[in-house]
C-alpha cells in the first residue's frame, strides 16, 4: 500500500445511486467449474434484470482475461490475483450503485472469502453452480476438457487443478437438473425476498 494517500468521501452515496433504479448495490458471484453454466445463467439474469429496468453489469472470466487480466494465466498465484482484481472491480461497480454479476471459476475458498469481505453483509451473494463434473465434461462447449484429458492443457480446473466447493453459498444451482428459466426465477425471487430489487 502506498503512503500519503487519503480516502475521499464522495457526496453521492452508493445507496443513493442505486435507489434511483429501485435497487440496492450488490454482487452476485457465480462460481463453478468450466461448463457448469456460470456465463449462461449470469447472461440470462443480466437480460432479465435489464428488461425489468434495473441497472446491471456483467463481468465474465474469458472477457476480463482479454483485457485487464491478460497478463495472468492459470497457475494458483495467477488465479488468486485474477480474483483479487475482479473483486476490486466488482466493488467499484457496486459503488456506482449497480447490481454486478461476476462469473469466474474462482476455485479457491480463501479468494471467494476475500471478495466477500470487501462487501457489507448481505451485498455479496455467492451463487454456486453445482453442476456435476461429468455433466460439464459431457457438454465441453469449448473442447477444453478433451484437451485437458489429452494433456494438452495443464492445470485445468476439475482435472489437474482443484475446485473447492462452497459450503454455505447463498444460492445453489445445478444446471444438470434445472433449466435456465427455473434458475432465473430462483435468482429473481432471492433478490426480491432480500429487498435488493423492488
Ligand atoms: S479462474 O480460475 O477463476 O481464475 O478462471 P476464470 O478467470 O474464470 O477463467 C476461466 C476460463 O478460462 C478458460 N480456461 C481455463 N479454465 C480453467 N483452467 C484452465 N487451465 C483454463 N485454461 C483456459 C475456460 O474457457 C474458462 O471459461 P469457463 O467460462 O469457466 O468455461
Amino acid at each position: 500500500m502506498s503512503t500519503n494517500i487519503v480516502w475521499h468521501q464522495h457526496k453521492i452515496t452508493r445507496a443513493e445511486r442505486a435507489h434511483n433504479k429501485n435497487q440496492k448495490p450488490c454482487l452476485l458471484w457465480f462460481t463453478g467449474l468450466s461448463g457448469s453454466g456460470k456465463s449462461t445463467i449470469a447472461n440470462a439474469l443480466d437480460v432479465a434484470l435489464h428488461e425489468r429496468g434495473y441497472h446491471t453489469f456483467l463481468l465474465d472470466g474469458d472477457n476480463v482475461r482479454h483485457g485487464l487480466n491478460k497478463d495472468l494465466g492459470f497457475s494458483d498465484a495467477d488465479r488468486v490475483e485474477n480474483i483479487r482484481r475482479i473483486g476490486e472491480v466488482s466493488k467499484l461497480f457496486t459503488d456506482a450503485g449497480l447490481i454486478v454479476l461476476s462469473a469466474f471459476i474462482s476455485p479457491f475458498t480463501s479468494d471467494r472469502r476475500m471478495v466477500r469481505n470487501l462487501f457489507p453483509a448481505g451485498e455479496f451473494i455467492e451463487v454456486f453452480m453445482d453442476t456435476p463434473l461429468e455433466t460439464c465434461e459431457q457438454r465441453d462447449p469449448k473442447g477444453l476438457y478433451e484437451k485437458a484429458r489429452a494433456g494438452q492443457i495443464k492445470h485445468f480446473t476439475g482435472i489437474d487443478s482443484p475446485y473447492e466447493s462452497p459450503e454455505r453459498p447463498e444460492v445453489r444451482l445445478d444446471t444438470s437438473i434445472m433449466g435456465v428459466e427455473q434458475c432465473i426465477d430462483h435468482l429473481i425471487g432471492y433478490l426480491l425476498q432480500r429487498g435488493l430489487i423492488f
